[in-house]
């Protein structure tokens, strides 16, 4: 079997939450971990931390230029975001604004949620699934939601943990077969 391109051990992890204690954020970077674990090399972007003038296209900006060239150089990339309003936040939707049609091509996306209540589970189908769509992804089967009751002192549960680590395995396995040489 073909040993997987450099592009194909390439992770990029997007938080979308502004929160500086961020609860979609740790389950981002339990993603980063296992990924590491896995042997891939990760991107971990928050856009919390860029600036906002960027981000809303008033103005260029060298790390914000830098995110969208690891987003779209990516084989995976992970999407942490809270549920705000019913769905993802502005702050990931306006970097995802920024993106081309075609940034996340034959990238696979996984979506990570957290929210107050379960009622909100469907912002990752109707969501988040259709915004990393719109720019090409290949969508994972399986997203992770979680509700806040599932962290301790914002740490995950350990069943939240297991949920995580499932889905970042599955993930990892269709970017790995998706960018292996044919030949
Ligand atoms: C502005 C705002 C809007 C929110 N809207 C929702 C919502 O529509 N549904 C929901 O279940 N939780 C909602 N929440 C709660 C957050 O989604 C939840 O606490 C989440 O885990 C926070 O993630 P974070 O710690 O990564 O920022 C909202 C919180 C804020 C601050």
């Amino acid at each position: 079997m073909p040993e997987p391109s450099s592009s194909a051990r390439h992770a990029v992890l997007i938080s979308g939450s502004p929160s500086a204690t961020s609860r979609s954020r740790a389950l981002l970077e339990c993603a980063a971990a296992i990924l590491e674990r896995l042997g891939a090399r990760v991107t971990l972007v928050d856009l919390a931390t860029l600036p906002a003038a960027a981000l809303l296209g008033r103005e260029r900006d060298a790390a914000v230029d830098a995110a969208l060239g690891a987003a779209s150089s990516a084989s995976l990339a992970v999407i942490a975001t809270p549920v705000y309003r019913a769905t993802y936040t502005g702050l990931l939707k306006v970097f995802f604004d920024l993106m081309r049609p075609d940034t996340l091509r034959g990238t696979v996306a996984l979506a990570i949620a957290t929210a107050a209540s379960a009622e909100h589970a469907l912002a990752i189908p109707l969501g988040i699934a259709p915004l990393v769509a719109s720019v090409g992804a290949i969508v994972a089967p399986v997203g992770v939601f979680a509700t806040d009751a599932e962290f301790q002192d914002r740490r995950p549960t350990a069943a939240l943990e297991a949920r995580l680590t499932q889905a970042v395995s599955d993930a990892r396995v269709l970017a790995q077969a998706l960018h292996h040489s044919p030949s």
